[in-house]
C-alpha cells in the first residue's frame, strides 16, 4: 500500500467544527456568536462592517485567534465552498504553494492538511493576520507552513524565478490593484471591447515570474459579474496567464443566508487559444448549454449569451423603464430572428432574462414583457418605443 493510499483523507466539515466555525444564516445569530467570544472586540467591530466608523477591519478581527476564527463564521459558507472546489481538483499535485493575502492562515493551513507533502507559504501585509496565522498553524500541529508579514509587491524579492507550483488568491486583489469599478452595461460584448482590462498587468506579471512552467495559478476574487471577470482573464493574458475555462468554475454559497455565486479561475501558463468570449460562455452555462429552440428560457449571463448567439434579429417594440433614485435602467424587447420571436428583458446591471417563442407568436410575447415589466413597474416610470431611435438612453 502506497502511503497516499495509507493517508487518512482530512475532513473539512471537521476542519472547520474543531476550529468552532459556525455557519450563521441571519446577522442576528452571527453577532451573537461573536459577542459570546469577546464583547468588547464585537462592539468595536460592528460600526466598522455596518460602515458607520472607518478603521482598520482587520486590525479588530485579528485582535486575538478566538475572535479572528468567530468573525469566520461570517464567510464559512464562502471559504468551505472554495476548499471543497480545491479538494476536487485531483490533478493538483503542488510541492510549493503561495496564498496571497493569507489573513489568519485559515484557508492556507487547509492546504497544508490537504497537501502534507507540499511546503506552504501564506504572505499578507498586516502583521496581526501573520500573527493569527503562525498562532493558528501551532494550534493544528502543522509543520509545512512559513507566515511571512510581506506586501505582495515585495514577493520577488524573497522568492526566486519559478518558485510555486501553486498559487493561490482569495479576495485580495481588489486590495492590491484597487477595487473594480461596477459595471453598467447593455450588451456584455460592447463593454468589454471598450473596457478590455482592469488594473495594472505588471501586478500579474509576478505572479507569471514565481510560477513554474506548468504550474496552477487558482483564484477566486471579487468578480461579481461576467463582466468583471471578462476583465480579469483580459489583464491575466496581459501577463501572458490563460484562464482554463474548461477547469474553471462557479462556486454557490451563502452570506448570512444570502445566496452567493464567485467565479474560481484556473490560470496557468499555457495559451488554449480560446477568446474571452468563448470562455465565458463556457464558465457560465456549465452543465446547462444554450440550446436555441423555441420554449428555451434563460436568466442572468446564460440569457445573455443565448441573446448574442441568436445573431441577426430585428427590434420589433420596447418598453423603458428608469428607476427613480437609483442606477437602474431597464428594457423589455421583444426582437425577431428569422423564425423565431424573442422577449429580452435587461438592465444597465446585470438583469437578463430571454423567452425564445415561435415566430408570430405577437401576443404571447406581450404578456410574457407585460408579466416582466409588472415586476418593476412600481420603481420608475415607463416609456414605450417602436423603434431604436426611439429608445431613451
Ligand atoms: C479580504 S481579505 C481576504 C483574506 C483571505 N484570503 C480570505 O479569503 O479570507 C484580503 C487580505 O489581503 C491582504 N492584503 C491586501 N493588500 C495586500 C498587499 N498589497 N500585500 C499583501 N497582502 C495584502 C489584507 O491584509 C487581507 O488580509
Amino acid at each position: 500500500m502506497t502511503n497516499e493510499t495509507k493517508r487518512k483523507k482530512p475532513s473539512l466539515p471537521a476542519y472547520f467544527k474543531n476550529l468552532g466555525i459556525k455557519d450563521y444564516k441571519s446577522e442576528r445569530g452571527f453577532w451573537k456568536h461573536v459577542t459570546e467570544v469577546d464583547p468588547i472586540l464585537a462592539k468595536e467591530l460592528e460600526p466598522l462592517i455596518s460602515r458607520q466608523k472607518q478603521g482598520s477591519l482587520y486590525d479588530v478581527k485579528n485582535n486575538s485567534l478566538p475572535f479572528s476564527l468567530a468573525v469566520e463564521s461570517w464567510t464559512m459558507s464562502f471559504h468551505k465552498a472554495f476548499l471543497q472546489w480545491v479538494n476536487t481538483q485531483r490533478q493538483l499535485r503542488p510541492q510549493r504553494i503561495l496564498d496571497i493575502g493569507c489573513d489568519n492562515g485559515l484557508l492556507t493551513c487547509w492546504y497544508a492538511t490537504l497537501f502534507p507533502e507540499a511546503e506552504v507559504f501564506g504572505i499578507d501585509q498586516a502583521s496581526n493576520g501573520i500573527q493569527r496565522a503562525k498562532e493558528l498553524s501551532n494550534q493544528l500541529d502543522l509543520h509545512n507552513l512559513n507566515f511571512q508579514k510581506m506586501d505582495f509587491s515585495d514577493l520577488i524579492e524573497h522568492f526566486s524565478e519559478n518558485f510555486f507550483d501553486l498559487i493561490i488568491s482569495v479576495r485580495c486583489f481588489h486590495e492590491i490593484m484597487g477595487p473594480l469599478p461596477i459595471p453598467q452595461y447593455w450588451s456584455l460584448p460592447d463593454y468589454l471591447e471598450k473596457n478590455p482590462t482592469f488594473g495594472d498587468s505588471n501586478f500579474l506579471r509576478i505572479l507569471h515570474y514565481l510560477l513554474t512552467e506548468d504550474g496552477t495559478y487558482l483564484s477566486c476574487e471579487r468578480l461579481d459579474n461576467p463582466a468583471d471577470v471578462g476583465k480579469w482573464a483580459n489583464v491575466l493574458e496581459e501577463a501572458n496567464l490563460y484562464v482554463q475555462w474548461e477547469k474553471s468554475d462557479v462556486i454557490t454559497y451563502h452570506e448570512l443566508g444570502i445566496h452567493k455565486r464567485s467565479p474560481v479561475i484556473l490560470t496557468t501558463k499555457r495559451n488554449t487559444g480560446m477568446t474571452t468570449w468563448d470562455g465565458l460562455e463556457h464558465l457560465y452555462t456549465k452543465g446547462k448549454p444554450i440550446t436555441l429552440e423555441v420554449g428555451s428560457s434563460y436568466s442572468g449571463a446564460q440569457a445573455e449569451f443565448a441573446y448574442h448567439r441568436l445573431g441577426e434579429k430585428s427590434f420589433n417594440s420596447g418598453v423603458f423603464l428608469n428607476m427613480k433614485d437609483h442606477w437602474y435602467l431597464f428594457r423589455f424587447e421583444i426582437w425577431e430572428t428569422r423564425d423565431l420571436l424573442l422577449v429580452y428583458s435587461y438592465g444597465n446591471m446585470g438583469h437578463r432574462h430571454l423567452d425564445i417563442l415561435p415566430t408570430g407568436a405577437y401576443e404571447e410575447a406581450q404578456l410574457l414583457r407585460d408579466e416582466a415589466i409588472a415586476q418593476f413597474s412600481h420603481l420608475g416610470p415607463i416609456t414605450p418605443y417602436d423603434s431604436i431611435e426611439e429608445r431613451p438612453e
